[in-house]
């Protein structure tokens, strides 16, 4: 076993972790199914925006390497799947990516290994899934190897908290497997948490997400009511959280976006509903709230442009910040997305600008792309902020706008100024 831990599954995920395996000295491999991935990182390319270029380069010449040759899987001592968990169309689980790393990795599994999911995923499917799979080579799960669970808890463009010093929390599908995973992951994270086994581990990290999709949609429902009694949400969230204790402050906008809040709750209450044969209400009634928040916004911005006698059809809108979050170029599930489709479906000219995107196919040529900034915002019947991005003067945009809607609570009060 000449490779201390491969990593399948290389993306936003994935990569941060080899990145931290190979600071310390492990031998890494990464594998991949994608062929563009994988030539771009051994070009020295990074495609994910927590690592540069760079950062690649000194992988690179501590070891690492990317492959999509699956056999190499077999000099591994510690396998890592971090491969997406993507809903089926019905809205439940997508298991395939998980179901299929493991295959490949049954295939090349040898005795002594440690395999671990750190995929998001409803509780069981360690042990119900990737455990089964793994034994029809006649290996025995606690016995010939070791198997465990590690949700990833990953915050990209987060510049405080990285793979290192987020606590990871592991489960084992024995104790002794967990004492396995600790080992391995004490290598490079500062504090590694144990949970008992392996479904606490799966469902701690679906609590995690469906606390925080379950708080915003609270402020959200609150940003509608407290707009119509002329109450300033934003101010009312800086009171609430002078509180020293009790109370963590979340903040309203134009719908949830990214891999995981508004995808990962659904892991939970479908299993719930699957098994149970009932609801996971908080969360349906969060979903629910959440993903009307960008007709709600084109409902203000119609409401808006109505206060300078134009109609929404005609108008020219300008979408500032096309990302799900700001400071990054990831755009998956943006909050963007349907605002744009509802506000062209109505009749508006949209225009979008992103210093992060360059290519943004969600409209296919219904949303065109600007250049000129201050040009655009000045010519624009109403900018809506989307993505507070750190290029943004956002007061110096505001005054100089017709109509600037902020999403983000971030713009100071001005006559031309609505926050949601
Ligand atoms: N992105 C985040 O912020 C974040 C945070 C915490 C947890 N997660 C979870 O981590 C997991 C991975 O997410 P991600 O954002 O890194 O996804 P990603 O799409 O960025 O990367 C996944 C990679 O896996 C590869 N892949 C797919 N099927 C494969 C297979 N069968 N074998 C090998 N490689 C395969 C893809 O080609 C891709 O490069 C998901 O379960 C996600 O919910 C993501």
């Amino acid at each position: 076993m000449s490779v201390d831990v491969a990593i399948v599954g290389l993306g936003y995920v994935g990569l941060p972790l080899a990145q931290e395996a190979s600071r310390v000295g492990l031998k890494v491999l990464g594998f991949d199914i994608g062929q563009r991935v994988v030539d771009g990182l051994n070009a020295g390319r990074s495609h994910v925006d927590d690592l540069s270029d760079g950062d690649i380069a000194e992988m690179t010449t501590a070891g690492f390497e990317a492959t999509t040759d699956a056999s190499r899987l077999r000099d591994a001592k510690t396998i890592v799947i971090c491969v997406p968990t993507p809903l089926s169309e019905d809205g439940g689980p997508d298991l395939g990516p998980v179901v299929s790393a493991v295959t490949t990795i049954r295939d090349n599994l040898q005795k002594g290994m440690l395999v671990i999911l750190e995929s998001t995923t409803y509780p069981g499917t360690t042990d119900e899934v990737v455990r089964p799979i793994l034994e029809e080579t006649g290996l025995v799960a606690g016995t010939d190897f070791h198997l465990a669970f590690s949700p990833e808890r990953i915050d990209p463009g987060n510049e405080k908290f990285g793979a290192k010093n987020t606590p990871k929390v592991v489960g084992g599908q024995t104790p002794a497997c967990g004492d396995a995973a600790a080992a391995f992951y004490g290598q490079f994270v500062d504090t590694v948490v144990r949970a008992k086994g392996t479904r606490e581990a799966e469902t701690a990290k679906l609590l995690e997400n469906t606390y925080r999709h379950i708080n915003i949609a609270l402020v959200n429902e609150m940003a509608r009511f407290c707009h119509d009694l002329g109450i300033d949400l934003w101010d009312v969230i800086d009171a609430a959280k002078t509180k020293p204790f009790g109370f963590q402050a979340f903040y309203p906008g134009p719908g949830v976006g990214g891999h995981c809040i508004p995808i990962d709750p659904n892991y939970l209450s479908h299993n719930v509903r699957a098994r149970l044969g009932y609801p996971f209400r908080f969360v349906e009634l969060a979903q629910e709230i959440n993903a009307t928040m960008p007709a709600y916004v084109v409902q203000r911005a119609q409401n808006i442009l109505n206060e300078d006698a134009k109609p929404l059809r005609g108008s020219t809108v300008l979408l500032l910040g096309v990302t799900y979050k700001p400071n990054i170029a990831d755009q998956r599930e943006s909050p963007a997305v349907p605002l744009a489709k509802q506000l062209a479906d109505k009749g508006a000219v949209v225009q979008y600008h992103d210093p992060h995107v360059t290519d943004w196919r969600a409209l296919g040529d219904r949303a065109q792309r600007v250049e000129d900034l201050a040009g655009a915002v000045a010519a624009a019947d109403l900018v809506i902020l989307i993505q507070n991005h750190r290029e943004y003067d956002v007061d110096a945009l505001a005054a100089t706008a017709n109509r600037f809607f902020d999403t983000r609570g971030v713009a100071a009060e001005g006559e031309k100024v609505s926050r949601l």
